[in-house]
C-alpha cells in the first residue's frame, strides 16, 4: 500500500509532526488535508527546531512534495511567514482550498470575547473561514491567479460579512508573494491521483485530533474541520479505496488546550511535573496545556471511527518521572458504568473515570533503541494499552528527536 494517513487520536498535539518527520524519508508526498495554521507540529531535525503550522511537516525533507489540500483554509500571511527558508518548488496548493483572511482572525478573536460559550480557539480565524466556505461566499486559492478578479471577490466578501477591510490594499501588499506561489497552485486532486497511479508513496498528515472533530469530538469544544482519515477522500478529492493504512498517534498520557470537558484531567503538582517534563505548552499559542491520565475509553471511540490499523505511542519518556500510572478503562455517568463517550459536553464533563493503576519505571528511557531495552514496567504499560485498544503498537517515541523512535518489528515481544 502506497498511502499512509497519520491521525491524532486525542485532543491534538500527540506528536503527529515528529512521527511524520521520522517517516518522511519513505514518502514522495506529504499532504495536509484539513485545518489551517491552528496546527502546530514540532520537529527536531538537522540540529534544528521547526514548528510547522500551515505547511506539511514533509517540507523539512528536501526530496518531498508537500501538498496543501482542498479541505484546508489557508492564510497567505501565515504561509508567507512560514515558507521563509524553505523551497517554494516543494509546494503544491489546491486551487479549490479556501483563503483565510485577516478579518477571519479578527472575527474569531471577537467571538471568543463576546460569546457566553468560549471555545478557547487558537484565534487564527479557522471557524469563521469555514463558516465563509459553507455559506458559499468564500474565496478560493485559484482566485489568486487573477488579481483584479480577486479584488472584486474580496469587495463582495467584505460587504457580505459586514467587516471593515481594505481588500485592494491587502492584495497590493501581498502581490509579490502571490506571484511567487501562483506557479504552484494546481488541481491537487489530479496531482495526487496521478502520483498514486505512478506508485508514488503518499503520506496524509492529519492536524488536530479525533476528539476535536467537528462531529465526533466534544462538540462545541472542537475545531471546524474533520481530523479523521475518513475525511481525506472528500478533503482531497480521491476515492475512499486509496486510504487504507492509518497510523493513530497516541500520547502516553492526555493533554488538551482550550476549553471543554476533559474527564481524566489532573491538577496540582503531578500535572505541573508532567507539563514541565513534556514541555506541554501550545506550539501555536504558547498556552499551558491541560494534563490528564491516558483515557482508553476516548481512544476506543477514536479508533472505532478511524479504523487505524497501527499505533504510535509518543512521549513515553515523560512518564519516567511518575511513581504510578493510571489508565481510564471505563466511565461512570449518573451511577451507571459506560464505555461510550456521551454526545453532550455537559455529560462528558460529569463522567467519573474508572482507573486501573500500573507501576512506573522511574528510569530514563530516552536512549533506548529497541522495545527489548525498555524497562519491564514500560513494556507492561504498552502491552496493557495494546490490549485495551485492540490495535498493534508499531512505534514508540521516546524523545522529541527524529531518531528517538523505536519500531516494533515483532509483535510477540
Ligand atoms: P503535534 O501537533 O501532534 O505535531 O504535536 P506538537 O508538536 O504540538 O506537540 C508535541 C510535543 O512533544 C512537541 O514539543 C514535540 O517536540 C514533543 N515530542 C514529540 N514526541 C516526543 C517524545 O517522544 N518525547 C518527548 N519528550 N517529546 C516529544
Ligand atoms: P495540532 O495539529 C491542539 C483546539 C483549540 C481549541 C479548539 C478550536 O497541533 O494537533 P480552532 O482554533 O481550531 O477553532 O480551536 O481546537 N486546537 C488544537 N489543540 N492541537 C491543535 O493542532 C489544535 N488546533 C486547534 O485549542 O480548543
Ligand atoms: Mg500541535
Amino acid at each position: 500500500m502506497n498511502t499512509l494517513s497519520i491521525v491524532g487520536l486525542q485532543f491534538g498535539d500527540e506528536g503527529k509532526g515528529k512521527i511524520t518527520d521520522s517517516l518522511s524519508h519513505q514518502f514522495d508526498y506529504v499532504v495536509r488535508y484539513q485545518g489551517g495554521h491552528n496546527a502546530g507540529h514540532t520537529v527536531y531535525a538537522n540540529g534544528q527546531k521547526y514548528v510547522l503550522h500551515v505547511l506539511p511537516t514533509g517540507i523539512v525533507h528536501p526530496h518531498t512534495i508537500n501538498v496543501l489540500g482542498t479541505g484546508m483554509v489557508i492564510s497567505l500571511d501565515a504561509l508567507q511567514k512560514e515558507l521563509q527558508g524553505f523551497n517554494v518548488s516543494q509546494l503544491r496548493i489546491s486551487d479549490r482550498a479556501h483563503l483565510l483572511f485577516p478579518f477571519h482572525q479578527q472575527l474569531d478573536a471577537q467571538s471568543e470575547q463576546t460569546t457566553t460559550q468560549k471555545i478557547g480557539t487558537t484565534q487564527k480565524g479557522i471557524g469563521p473561514a469555514y463558516q465563509t466556505k459553507t455559506s458559499r461566499i468564500g474565496i478560493r486559492v485559484g482566485s489568486l491567479k487573477d488579481l483584479s478578479r480577486l479584488k472584486l471577490e474580496l469587495k463582495q466578501l467584505v460587504s457580505s460579512l459586514g467587516v471593515t477591510f481594505d481588500g485592494d490594499a491587502y492584495v497590493e501588499q501581498m502581490k509579490e508573494f502571490i506571484a511567487k506561489i501562483v506557479p504552484f497552485i494546481t488541481d491537487t486532486s489530479y496531482e495526487i491521483y496521478q502520483a498514486y497511479q505512478q506508485k508514488k508513496r503518499i503520506l496524509f498528515e492529519g492536524a488536530q485530533g479525533v476528539m476535536l472533530d467537528l462531529d465526533h469530538g466534544t462538540y462545541p469544544y472542537v475545531t471546524s474541520s474533520h481530523p479523521t482519515p475518513s475525511s481525506i477522500p472528500v478533503d482531497i478529492g480521491l476515492p475512499p479505496s486509496y486510504i487504507q493504512e492509518a497510523l493513530g498517534i497516541v500520547k502516553a498520557y492526555t493533554t488538551r488546550v482550550g476549553e471543554g470537558p476533559f474527564p481524566t484531567e489532573i491538577f496540582g503538582e503531578e500535572a505541573e511535573k508532567i507539563r514541565k517534563t513534556g514541555n506541554e505548552y501550545g506550539s501555536t499559542t504558547g498556552r499551558p496545556r491541560r494534563i490528564g491520565h491516558l483515557d482508553a475509553v476516548m481512544l476506543q471511540h477514536a479508533i472505532r471511527m478511524t479504523g487505524v490499523n497501527q499505533i504510535a505511542i509518543t512521549l513515553l519518556d515523560v512518564l519516567s518521572m511518575v511513581d504510578t500510572i493510571k489508565i481510564c478503562v471505563a466511565y461512570e455517568l449518573n451511577g451507571q458504568r459506560t464505555q461510550l463517550v456521551p454526545s453532550h459536553a455537559s455529560d462528558v464533563a460529569k463522567l467519573k473515570p474508572i482507573y486501573e493503576t500500573l507501576p512506573g519505571w522511574k528510569v530514563p528511557i530516552q536512549d533506548c533503541k529497541s522495545f527489548m531495552e525498555l524497562p519491564k514496567e514500560a513494556k507492561t504499560y504498552l502491552h496493557r494499552i495494546q490490549s485495551l485498544l485492540g490495535v498493534p503498537i508499531r512505534f514508540i517515541s521516546n524523545g522529541p528527536k527524529r531518531e528517538q523512535l523505536i519500531e516494533r518489528t515483532h509483535h510477540h515481544d
